[in-house]
């Protein structure tokens, strides 16, 4: 029987744990250092899962050298990105659990946005994340993990600091 597959989470946030100050941020307030980290990892491990929101707004050079599942419950309108690269699918995150173990895939990051954060986190299907501490703070914005309740147990496993600003935290998910 094949092993279920890793996913990891992979956050950039502010001090006040959002993902982005509203739907227009580029997210440009990064440093040069998370984007080599988020690159090599992402690239490293080679797929990632995002929801619609984020593929619509992020330029796709972010995405490109990496096989992309895009969830959405329309996926009727996204036919003319997809291809085998960039695969969209109304799932519920088991069943892209499912879908990645078909493929013979054991290892996925997760992306975001918040929405697809917490519904992954809901249904007790990530094992470790990764957060940069970006050195911001918006006040309002777009929150990490959504706006429905969870209730996420974590152990931190390492951190250390990301260049001269920020700081990258490493935690497993307690299941
Ligand atoms: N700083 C960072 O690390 C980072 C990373 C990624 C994104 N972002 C930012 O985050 C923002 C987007 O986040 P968001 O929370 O608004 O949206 P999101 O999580 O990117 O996408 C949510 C959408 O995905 C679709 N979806 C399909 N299945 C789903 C499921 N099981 N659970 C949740 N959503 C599902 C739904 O749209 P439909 O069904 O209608 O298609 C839903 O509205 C953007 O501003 C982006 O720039 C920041």
């Amino acid at each position: 029987m094949s092993k279920k597959p890793k996913i990891t989470l992979i956050i950039l946030e502010s001090l006040c744990g959002k993902i982005a100050k509203d739907h227009k941020d580029k997210i440009a307030w990064g440093s040069r250092e998370d984007k080599l980290h988020y690159n090599q990892f992402t690239k490293q491990i080679g797929t990632v899962i995002m929801g619609s929101t984020t593929f619509k707004i992020t330029p796709t050079s972010v995405f490109d050298g990496r096989k992309n599942i895009i969830m959405t419950s329309k996926p009727e309108e996204y036919e003319k990105y997809a291809n085998e690269n960039y695969i969209f699918m109304k799932a519920t995150p088991q069943e892209v659990l499912e879908y990645l173990e078909t493929q013979g895939i054991e290892e996925a990051a997760l992306v975001g946005g918040g929405k697809v954060n917490n519904s992954f986190l809901e249904a007790n299907c990530v094992d470790e994340i990764y957060i940069t501490i970006g050195s911001k703070i918006f006040g309002q914005g777009i929150p990490s993990f959504g706006d429905s309740p969870i209730d996420v147990d974590l152990e931190l496993l390492d951190y250390k600091p990301l260049g001269p600003n920020e700081l990258l935290l490493h935690y497993k998910v307690v299941k």
